[in-house]
């Protein structure tokens, strides 16, 4: 099969890059940015017919800086021939290591940013290239990539139809030169720039301010881009990739979910083998998939699901959480109510990190103590249902180069770690992204309820209520949160889609802050907690617009919810995306 090889070094959004182009069809294997390469390129299975082809490599986004030792690939990707695209420090990377300037921009260039595309032809009338054909010998084949490169940018591109040809493994048409007004919105995160071109770099395209952000090696299939293709709120972005992908790098898609399940099915059970298996299930669509996967794949006799009442949850949570299980065919399901243990351990600490900290170590300390209690063997394998979302943002993506934004609690504690060393803790969907694991969920049968379920993060109301937890807290939260959810599952979504806006939005939740305001209730003066309300779309999580909610509805939800839990002065609604705000507060 064909893949396309990332070397990650630590953006946020590098596993981003990997789904996009898997949602091309095409496989994608991500490793650390700085891994020797002369194993990967040249596998020791490669006379096996079956065997993975890498037709091209990215190199991805960074925090660092490449003239402050920021992480560097091995030079032999320079030397490899593979197609390379270089996404914003990993442009700076490939300028940098080959003779150009890159410097700090005195100011962050963040967000939409308008680029501007070079007529190419124009460009090609200009300078006359001969030193490309020069170095192909054959007639202009670089020419060719450059311009299966360039139609990306072309308002008249059409993906279908590169799809469509890469198929059918139909020739190219001659693609037509790129406008010379193309211009876009692309979306970028950098504090570097190119200052000066590596020799035999081009810059084809320019940001509004001033700086390139689409070059071109005009010999090597080197491409560059300033900003990120794979952020949703790039336009061109899936066309670029596509461009890449299909069009210099020459793949045929032939990655879908089906085989997913397959490989998941098949490493699971070579990796648990015969011994017992322990999912610890927080209610959510993740653990529900991955207990479904397991339950599907081994004898349901040894899978044990254990699921944690931490007091912490949503209302009714737990029974339709078994109701659920039991209907995938659960045996084992041991269901523990810790609510008590978790209210003490968050007494008196109102710091997130604290509060995650702590939530994440018990949930460990009583799994130890449960699974002592189930009588398990010491061989039983731990499974998890993490995402990729889960351990990039905790900084342990596969790079390990990403920063701390959060530590997620099913990946920071100390006992998991070593367990993982131990190789006793699977993680069947940490490759995955929400949207990929409700595709997964469908493909085993998960009820759709269940699938289009809003996620839930692991440590639960706890980083809902900001500040102190207490028992009182989670009540008035729990009680808001049902009414919020209730509504917006019966209420139309605007225009005449049939959806409600549960369905329109990705996850909506009430938030209660850790102040109280004053109003009237009845004539009577009223001193009652703020709530907030939070509503976003996202294609994944990993970033996020805010909810455009019909002012009609907000109204009379929080007409509703200080109507019926009186202990809520005054309801709020937040309208921060992400970035800069993370979707939880906390
Ligand atoms: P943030 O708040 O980081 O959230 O923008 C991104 C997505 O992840 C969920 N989330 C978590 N999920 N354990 C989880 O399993 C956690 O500790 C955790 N924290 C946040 C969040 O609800 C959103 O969907």
């Amino acid at each position: 099969m064909d893949k396309i090889l990332i070397l990650d070094f630590g953006s946020q959004t590098t596993q981003l890059i990997g789904r996009r182009i898997r949602d091309l069809g095409v496989y994608t294997e991500i490793v650390p940015g700085d891994s020797p390469l002369s194993g990967i390129l040249n596998p020791a299975d490669k006379a096996d017919k079956g065997a993975d082809v890498i037709r091209g490599i990215i190199l991805s986004g960074s925090p660092e800086s490449v003239y402050e030792n920021g992480p560097a690939p091995d030079k032999a990707v320079y030397h490899c021939g593979l197609p390379l695209l270089g996404i914003c420090y990993g442009l700076q990377r490939l300028n940098y290591d080959n003779g150009g300037a890159v410097e700090a921009l005195p100011e962050r260039e963040y967000g939409r940013i308008g680029v501007k595309m070079r007529n190419a032809e124009e460009e090609a009338r200009r300078e006359d290239l001969r030193g490309r054909s020069a170095t192909e010998g054959s007639g202009g084949s670089h020419e060719r990539l450059t311009r299966e490169f360039l139609a990306a940018f072309d308002p008249a591109f059409s993906l279908d139809a590169l799809i469509g040809r890469s198929a059918s493994g139909a020739p190219p048409p001659s693609a037509p030169p790129v406008a010379a007004s193309a211009a876009f919105t692309a979306w970028m995160s950098h504090g570097d720039t190119l200052t000066r071109l590596a020799p035999g770099l081009r810059e084809y395209g320019t940001s509004h301010t001033g700086y390139p952000a689409v070059v071109i090696h005009d010999a090597k299939p080197w491409f560059g881009l300033q900003f990120h293709p794979e952020v949703t709120h790039c336009e061109r972005g899936l066309e670029i990739l596509a461009a890449f992908v299909f069009g210099v790098c020459g793949c045929s898609a032939g990655w879908t979910m089906e085989q997913y399940v397959e490989e998941a099915r098949r490493v699971l059970k070579k990796r648990v083998g015969d011994n017992p298996v322990l999912l610890l299930i927080s209610g959510g669509v993740d653990s529900t998939v991955a207990g479904a996967l397991l339950l599907k794949t081994l004898d349901p006799q040894a899978v044990h699901l254990m699921y944690m009442d931490t007091g912490l949850m949503r209302k009714d949570e737990t029974k339709t959480v078994q109701a659920n299980l039991e209907r995938l065919g659960a045996r084992r399901l041991h269901i523990i109510h810790c609510e008590e243990e978790f209210l003490a351990a968050l007494k008196g600490l109102d710091e997130p990190e604290a509060k995650r900290r702590a939530i994440g170590d018990l949930f460990i300390a009583i799994q130890e103590r449960e699974v002592a209690r189930l009588g398990l063997p010491d061989s039983y394998v731990l499974a998890q249902g993490t995402l990729y979302t889960d351990l990039v943002e905790s900084g342990k993506g596969v790079g390990k180069k990403a920063h701390l934004i959060k530590s997620h609690h099913n990946v920071g504690s100390p006992l998991v770690d070593a367990k993982r060393q131990a190789g006793r803790i699977i993680e069947p969907l940490d490759r995955l992204y929400k949207d990929e694991v409700r595709r997964l969920g469908r493909i085993l049968g998960v009820d759709e309820a269940v699938i289009l379920r809003h996620p839930f993060p692991g440590p639960g109301l706890a980083v809902r209520i900001l500040g102190e937890v207490t028992r009182e807290k989670c009540e008035i939260l729990r009680e808001a949160d049902a009414i919020f959810i209730e509504e917006l599952k019966k209420r139309p979504a605007p225009g005449a889609t049939g959806l409600t806006l549960y369905d329109e939005i990705w996850q909506a939740f009430a938030v209660l802050l850790p102040i109280r305001s004053v109003g009237v209730a009845g004539d009577v003066r009223k001193y009652g907690w703020v709530l907030a309300l939070r509503a976003i779309t996202s294609a994944d999580g990993m970033t996020a617009d805010v909810y455009p909610f019909p002012v009609k509805d907000l109204l009379e939800i929080s007409t509703r919810i200080t109507n019926t839990v009186t202990d809520i002065g005054r309801v709020t609604y937040d309208i921060s995306s992400k970035p800069p705000a993370t979707i939880e507060w906390e």
